[in-house]
């Protein structure tokens, strides 16, 4: 029961990626969730892909429900939910963001792992494996930059949540 089952957001590129495919060769299966998806990531047979994007929080209950439904994760020693995704943007002073700019930011930052953490909790409470989740914060959610305010504020708020 050593093989564990891994959710993870923004496995596209850059960390989430590079994560998925270090559990990959390890021999866990990942389900990667972000708009895009890595050529690299689809030649592994215990890779699954979900093309979605996070800024939709309405969607993102049925979508771990139906997530864990389809797994067996009886089967599994662990089940892990990693919320990595995030976006910097909008890079500018507070007063040149629009008020669409900071929601989409905010909503994939932080509101995104808030609502996926809150869902993978409740719909595998069922079930008798140990269950993990992990934040992807940032040196960004302690210290302020100048420009940076929404991407600050949204790990300074996962820091605080975690
Ligand atoms: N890189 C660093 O130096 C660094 C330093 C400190 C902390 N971190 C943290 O580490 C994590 C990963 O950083 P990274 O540098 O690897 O990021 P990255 O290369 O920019 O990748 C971001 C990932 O998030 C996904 N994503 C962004 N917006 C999304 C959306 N609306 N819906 C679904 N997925 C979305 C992207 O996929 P799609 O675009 O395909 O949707 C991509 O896979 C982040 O939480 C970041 O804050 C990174």
């Amino acid at each position: 029961m050593n093989r564990s089952c891994f959710i993870i957001t923004g496995t596209s590129k850059g960390i989430g990626e590079h994560l998925s495919r270090m559990l990959l060769e390890r021999g866990h299966l990942v389900v990667g969730i972000a708009r895009r998806s890595s050529e690299a990531l689809l030649a592994y047979t215990s890779y699954t892909h979900i093309s979605y994007d996070l800024s939709d929080a309405e969607g993102l209950e049925p979508l771990i429900s139906s997530v864990i439904q389809q797994l067996d994760l009886e089967n599994f020693g662990m089940a892990a939910l990693i919320n990595n995704a995030s976006m910097l943007e909008p890079l500018k002073p507070i007063e040149q963001c629009s008020s669409e700019e900071l929601t989409r930011s905010l909503h994939v930052s932080f509101l995104a792992p808030m609502i996926l953490t809150s869902t993978f909790i409740r719909h595998s409470e069922h079930l008798s494996l140990q269950r993990k989740v992990m934040n992807i914060s940032s040196g960004s959610g302690i210290y302020p930059a100048p420009g940076m305010s929404a991407y600050c504020s949204a790990k300074a708020g996962l820091n605080m949540f975690t």
